[in-house]
């Protein structure tokens, strides 16, 4: 089996990072981060999140994090927008990328988006059909694919199921998010093989968090599926307000490590992204979680 010769790394810190701090983290700070990521090499930051202010509260400045971010050629800035409400902000804010977010449980989409499945592909569709004619591009992200905090196992047919609906709507790529990170490797290969049978890997995309400590092995299991893009969180920030307990995705410098010495490209320099790291922890008052951060920063004061 062949892997990737090149891998597209997603930066969520952020947004899926910074909308779990229980303190809300300035704005002038959020756009310092992006900045520094850019400078880094990552090509596609995920900024904010046009939500409900009431559900997700340090996502409420997204129009000023937009407005403020020194955009860089060839830089994508993607947004979360949930309904028509989201995107229309989005669009007054500038944005050309939208992601939108459904879940593979119905519990989990009543607590994260307050409405069913199929309500949520409704109100994606809407997103899609309006933002794909205004030339934006549309991701889909999908919850809970590995485990969910409410029902414990998901069935594989439920992520193919809401996998099929975003790529009919357009979604250029499917996001395959173990939210809670339950997920095994074996369990994560079984999704992706499930998945595509209908999409082809190079359209999905990883997006594991690092509860359970198997974010790198489920990475690469995905890999070896042949899935080359992968969310990824600056040292590891981040959880979901609405998945209780569930810790950040893997640190984005893990990820590199291990794609560096896999020999698979990626664009992005580890010493400047362990740097953007550190500036953030260094704001947030606490240590990152990441492995190899740790590792190269105490190697490089030895
Ligand atoms: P709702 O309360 O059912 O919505 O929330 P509503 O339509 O009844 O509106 C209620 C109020 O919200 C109204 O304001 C609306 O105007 C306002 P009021 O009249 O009371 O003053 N509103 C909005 N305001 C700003 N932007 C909007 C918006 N929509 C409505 N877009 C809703 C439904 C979907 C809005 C809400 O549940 C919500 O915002 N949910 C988002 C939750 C969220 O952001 N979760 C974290 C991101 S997902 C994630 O982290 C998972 C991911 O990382 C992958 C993984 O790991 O699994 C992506
Ligand atoms: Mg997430």
């Amino acid at each position: 089996m062949t892997l990737p010769k090149r891998v597209k790394l997603v930066e969520v810190g952020p947004r899926d990072g910074l909308q779990n701090e229980p303190a809300p983290v300035p704005t002038e700070v959020k756009v310092e981060l992006i900045h520094r990521l850019q400078d880094a090499g990552l090509k596609v930051i995920e900024a904010t999140a046009f939500v409900s202010p009431k559900w997700v509260p340090q996502m409420a400045d997204n129009a000023r994090v937009m407005a403020a971010i020194r955009r860089k050629p060839g830089v994508s800035h993607p947004v979360l927008v949930p309904n028509k409400k989201g995107l229309d902000a989005a669009l007054a804010a500038g944005v050309e990328e939208v992601v939108v977010f459904g879940a593979a449980t119905e519990s989990f989409s009543q607590k994260n988006t307050n409405c069913s499945i199929a309500e949520g592909l409704a109100r994606f569709a809407e997103v899609c059909k309006e933002a794909l004619a205004r030339g934006l591009k549309v991701r889909g992200d999908i919850s809970v694919c590995l485990g969910c905090p409410y029902e414990g196992e998901v069935r594989p047919e439920a992520v193919v199921r809401v996998a099929r609906a975003l790529d009919d709507m357009g979604c250029y790529e499917i996001t395959i998010a173990d939210t809670i990170g339950v997920g095994t490797p074996g369990k994560a290969r079984t999704v992706f093989e499930a998945v595509m049978k209908h999409i082809p890997a190079q359209r999905l995309a990883g997006h594991f968090h690092d509860t359970y400590g198997q974010a790198l092995a489920n990475t690469y299991a995905a890999l070896e599926c042949g899935a080359a893009t992968f969310d990824a969180s600056v040292a590891g920030l981040g959880g979901c307000p609405y998945a209780k307990g569930a810790t950040g995705n893997v640190a984005t410098e893990d990820v590199l490590y291990m794609l560096d010495g896999l020999g698979i490209e990626t664009g992005v320099d580890i010493v400047k992204l362990i740097a953007a790291g550190e500036y953030i922890c260094g704001v947030l008052g606490r240590p990152t979680h990441s492995k190899a951060a740790r590792a190269l920063t105490a190697k490089s004061k030895a």
